[in-house]
């Protein structure tokens, strides 16, 4: 059967976790139009698929009421440590046999702490470098030779963070957030992004490196679609979530994917974990087993909306 193609399309997700607490809750949903909608004005001027995802996460990443960039949650001993990545999937030149070719670029950083959008140092990665992931010393010279600012690691602890590692000093129970930010669009041209930015899980260990920033696991994009994750890295990374999601899209729909690869996760991996797909139609997946995930979403006949997506069945 033929699908209907609704492009350009883009969602975006604030990371699957805890219910925010009441009084965030306002404040949570418009960061989230206000980053759909930064993606949304790209698209509509005909824009690229990837300076769409960056512009959306880009925005999360600035509001401290997401765990990325400036809301990074802190680690054990009190420092913000960030991973982020982006890949793409380009159409290229067809080639001679007529199939249509696509050419997969991808970058990611981690550990990083002196710079305060880490989504588009991924993206310097994969644009400036012929590496996949950097980290360390080299990550924040690359930094300067982008153009992009580095900070006093300290400049990157936001007060509500601060807050919240305190109160987990005193009680262990109280910080269990484990949200991480992401974006995936595909463009007018058929060009599909995915962008996954994290402060990671609360209290880890310094020096922890979650799923975010690796290819196939925080993120994936191919000829088929793109797909971004949120939740408990370990349990993803054993999944290799994002790259499932994707290879399925050859046999069903987008919905389903993202529902029977959170399924599968949570029987094989045992995590709480949400994931975001976009398709090669501009169709939507959202599924998570965690207690809440907050999505929002643009397409040209539906415009932005925001939503909480529902909870898997228990399987
Ligand atoms: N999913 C974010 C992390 O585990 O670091």
């Amino acid at each position: 059967m033929a699908h209907r193609v609704n492009l350009p399309a883009l969602i975006v997700h604030g990371g699957a976790g805890g219910r925010a607490a009441i009084d965030e809750r306002p404040g949570r949903q418009r960061g989230l139009l206000a980053a759909v909608e930064a993606g949304a004005r790209i698209l509509r001027d005909g824009g690229d698929a990837l300076d769409t995802v960056c512009a959306a996460v880009t925005m999360l990443e600035n509001d401290p009421l997401f765990n990325a960039g400036y809301g990074s949650c802190l680690t054990s001993d009190g420092h913000v440590e960030m991973d982020a990545g982006v890949a793409t999937a380009r159409r290229a030149n067809t080639s001679p046999g007529g199939r249509r070719r696509f050419e997969i670029c991808a970058g990611g950083v981690v550990l990083v702490s002196r710079v305060r959008n880490p989504i588009l140092l991924a993206r310097a990665v994969m644009e400036r470098t012929p590496h996949l992931l950097m980290g360390g010393g080299g990550v924040e010279r690359l930094a300067r030779d982008a153009g992009l600012r580095l900070c006093r690691p300290a400049s990157m602890v936001a007060p509500r963070a601060l807050k919240r590692w305190q109160a987990a000093q005193r009680d262990t129970q109280a910080d269990v957030q484990h949200g991480t930010v992401g974006a995936v669009a595909i463009d007018r041209a058929g060009n599909f992004a995915a962008a996954t930015s994290t402060g990671g899980v609360a209290g880890k260990l310094p020096g922890r490196i979650g799923d975010s920033a690796i290819l196939g696991a925080g993120l994936y994009a191919n000829e088929r679609g793109a797909s971004s994750a949120t939740g408990h890295g370990e349990a993803i990374l054993r999944a290799a979530l994002s790259r499932e999601a994707v290879e399925r899209l050859r046999a069903m729909p987008a919905q389903r994917v993202a529902e029977l690869v959170i399924a599968r996760m949570a029987r094989y991996a045992q995590g709480e974990a949400g994931i975001i797909v976009v398709d090669a139609s501009g169709r939507f997946g959202f599924a998570h087993n965690a207690a809440a995930m907050e999505i929002a979403t643009f397409a040209p006949t539906a415009g932005s909306r925001h939503l909480l997506a529902p909870r898997i069945g228990v399987v």
